[in-house]
């Protein structure tokens, strides 16, 4: 399917014959890849006498060009599909390799937090994971996650998208619809060598209504055009190199001032949940190690992430 997808990624008209002999099947199965990639959500037009054609055409992820933009010190691995590049990056770190990036097209079963789905449809989005060495402990891996969305964040404003914010701990909002996240997950002994596996998923050209709980936007619903995900990939992973190296050298508190300047609901009426608990109150900011700082009954409570979630209140 994805073979049959590259040969038709130039919006032109091809014969079903002519597919056939480029790819070495029947027409009939010509025909049966075409319905194929129509349930994975491609819209194909079909026209008696000059065969099918991708109306807009379509870019797909292109692992050469990605090899030859991102640091060579780096390997990119990209695939058309997998269950998700998280659970693959693991998978490879535990077969021994190191300093790699995982794409795919697709995945079957991409993690979000909390136990979520992360919806994946094929060649429509970016969904990417950078396996980082950690070698210096807390230091590297306090506030990870607000680190790696300020990159995003400095990435998506760079291309222009308006009314773009962070959610703490690591979401990010254009007008309060959900255009990316993202998911760490560390592999080792966090007490020695360990890595971090950054995975980041971001709503590109997905423009159809999917089925998905929350609301949410994409690069091309809020520019108004299609988006390259190849050089979103190289652009947003020039971002992360940047946090990194300061999270790396400095930690997280360098970087303290510019997420609450990006940050969508600073001041705002929020209530936090957490188990069964909800505590309602206004947020203050951040501390320097990523916590939330939230005014309750008057006076300033911390939280840490893990299992915590933000929702607006409806009087903010
Ligand atoms: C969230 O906001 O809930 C986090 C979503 C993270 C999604 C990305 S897509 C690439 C990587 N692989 C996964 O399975 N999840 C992350």
């Amino acid at each position: 399917m994805h073979e049959i997808c590259k040969l038709l990624s130039d919006g032109q008209f091809h014969s079903g014959s002519r597919l056939g002999q480029q790819l070495g099947i029947t027409r009939a199965a010509v025909w049966k890849k075409i319905k194929k990639l129509e349930q994975y959500g491609v819209q194909v037009e079909t026209r008696a006498g000059q065969g099918y054609r991708l109306p807009q055409g379509i870019r797909l992820l292109e692992p050469e060009l990605l090899r030859a933009q991102i640091p060579a010190a780096v390997a990119v691995h990209a695939l058309v599909e997998t269950d998700s590049t998280n659970a693959e990056a693991v998978r490879m770190l535990r077969a021994g390799d190191s300093d790699f990036i995982v794409l795919a097209e697709q995945q079957t079963q991409g993690r979000g937090r909390r136990g979520r789905q992360w919806h994946s449809p094929y060649a429509s989005n970016l969904y990417f994971s950078y396996a980082w060495s950690v070698t210096k402990g807390v230091q590297q891996l306090e506030a990870l996650s607000l680190a790696v969305g300020l990159a995003v964040y400095r990435a998506l404003s760079r291309m222009g998208v308006a009314d773009l914010g962070v959610k703490w701990p690591n979401d990010l909002l254009v007008a309060n619809k959900k255009i990316a996240g993202i998911l760490v997950e560390l592999v080792g002994d966090i007490t020695d060598r360990c890595n971090a596996v950054i995975g980041i998923g971001i709503n590109v050209n997905m423009c159809a209504q999917q089925d998905i709980e929350q609301p949410w936007t994409s690069l091309q619903l809020e520019l108004q055009r299609p988006v390259d995900r190849n050089q979103l990939l190289i652009e947003v992973f020039a971002q992360l190199q940047q946090v990194l190296l300061t999270q790396f050298e400095h930690g997280f508190a360098p970087l303290q001032r510019e997420w609450e300047q990006a940050h969508a609901w600073q001041g705002r009426h929020a209530q936090l949940c957490f188990a069964e608990r909800q505590l309602a109150g206004q947020i203050l900011g951040i501390t320097e190690s990523g916590q939330l700082r939230m005014l309750i009954d008057g006076s300033e409570q911390q939280f840490a992430g893990g299992e915590l979630s933000l929702r607006l209140s409806s009087d903010s």
